[in-house]
């Protein structure tokens, strides 16, 4: 959590109207430069896919991680480079579908192949396209069951004993194999990547193939609460230098070594600001009552996910006196539209300092799956995005309006 300017919270709330998202460029170089010592940084814009943060992005020499048409039209909007000799873009998913399948051949953008179908697709399509096999190593860890992504439960990736058929199709339809690639989840700790890397030695040895590249997917976590645990990115790196070394080893070449982060490059620059607009004492439980919603932040309702709260007054300055434990929840026509609950959707109060209608409540950390997560649910429009930059308060996101939802069905 990055301390608050409270004027300055108070200044965008009334110029841009709430609820608003801010991020701040600073925090955002900042973090791109504890992942220098990777050969790339590729940004998995699922988790904030604006335009002028793609851009940041790739001023600072990031490349980019597109999961759909939608996201690669977006990197290219960014300047991202596409075509035979370039990396900017990879494209990972479980599946192809035809409008994605026809623009990465035309584009041709590297994909990270989820599933068998997809190398016969893109094989039939366009002989020789560069691939790379996106493996489930058969185990994955996630803050939530919802974000693991390797193991049984999972969608993602090719099984690991499935691997050899997965070469076969490369054979069979001529595809270029760039490189290995393994993501079992967000939130990923220091000894599930230990096994994940000795697991992409392995599979590399066993494929008995020479490989360029390997990436060692995202998940990176950073600390949610005051206190929390900071990732040690040099011995992350560390860990994965070690591998990619084994591998270089094995295969008599160098070997580029990438990492694949959404959160741990954005959530930490990013604030949500609302305003309380209605306080109830129902029963025991004190709720507050925002202007945003699970339309707007998600991750509370889906994943019970924790988000530090600040309140201010409405002249920025912090809310002192008293606290009493609050739930603070948001407009939507549904119960679980709370932003203080934990996994299952209990209702978990917070000590809060006492708010008063017209106080700006602050939700932290809120750059990853904040805004790229958000829904028109109740009909609410999308709310803008504004980008702190050298002192500069810029909107890179207008509000959308209801005229612009309705239109859509005119
Ligand atoms: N690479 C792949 C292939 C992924 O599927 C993901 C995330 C990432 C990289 C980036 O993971 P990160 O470094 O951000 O943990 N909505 C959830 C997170 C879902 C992540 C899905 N895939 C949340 O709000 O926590």
């Amino acid at each position: 959590m990055k301390p608050l300017n409270g004027a300055q919270v108070a200044q965008i709330a009334q110029q841009f109207g709430t609820p608003v998202w801010t991020y701040d460029a600073a925090t955002i170089r900042e973090r791109i430069s504890q992942l220098k010592m990777f050969d790339t940084i590729r940004f998995a814009q699922k988790a904030n896919s604006n335009i002028h943060i793609l851009r940041l992005m790739r001023e600072q020499g990031v490349k980019v991680d597109s999961v759909s048409l939608g996201e690669i039209e977006r990197a290219v909007a960014a300047g991202f480079a596409t075509g035979a000799g370039s990396d900017d873009i990879v494209f990972t998913a479980d599946l192809l579908d035809r409008a994605t399948l026809a623009r990465v051949v035309e584009l041709d953008i590297q994909v990270n192949c989820g599933s068998p179908q997809m190398l016969e697709q893109l094989g039939q399509a366009h002989p020789g396209h560069r691939v790379w096999l996106r493996v489930n190593p058969g185990f994955g860890h996630g803050h939530s069951q919802k974000t693991n992504t390797g193991g049984e439960q999972s969608k993602h990736g090719i099984w690991h004993e499935q691997i050899p058929e997965a070469l076969a199709l490369i054979n069979q339809y001529n595809l270029e194999l760039v490189g290995l690639h393994m993501h079992i989840g967000s939130g990923v700790d220091y000894s599930h990547l230990q096994e994940v890397c000795a697991a992409m030695v392995a599979q590399v040895k066993e494929s008995g193939r020479d490989i360029q590249a390997i990436s060692a997917g995202g998940g990176l976590s950073i600390p949610y609460r005051v206190g929390g645990e900071t990732i040690d990115t040099a011995h992350y790196f560390s860990l994965w230098d070690a591998a990619r070394n084994e591998i270089a080893a094995h295969l008599g070449h160098p070997v580029h070594l990438e990492i694949e982060p959404g959160r741990f490059l954005v959530a930490e620059s990013g604030k949500l600001i609302t305003e309380v607009r209605a306080k109830k004492d129902v029963g025991s439980n004190h709720f507050v009552l925002v202007d945003a919603g699970f339309s707007d932040l998600m991750r509370p309702a889906m994943y019970g996910s924790f988000h530090e709260i600040s309140v201010l007054r409405a002249d920025g300055s912090a809310a002192g006196g008293n606290t009493r434990g609050t739930v603070l929840a948001g407009p939507l026509c549904e119960s679980g539209d709370v932003f203080t609950q934990e996994e299952g959707g209990v209702v978990t109060p917070r000590e809060l300092p006492t708010c008063e209608i017209g106080d700006w409540v602050v939700l932290h950390d809120t750059g990853a799956y904040g805004a790229s997560m958000s829904s028109n649910y109740n009909t609410r429009p999308l709310i803008a995005e504004v980008m702190i930059n050298a002192e500069q308060v810029k909107q890179i996101r207008r509000r959308q309006t209801v005229a612009e939802l309705l239109a859509l069905e005119n």
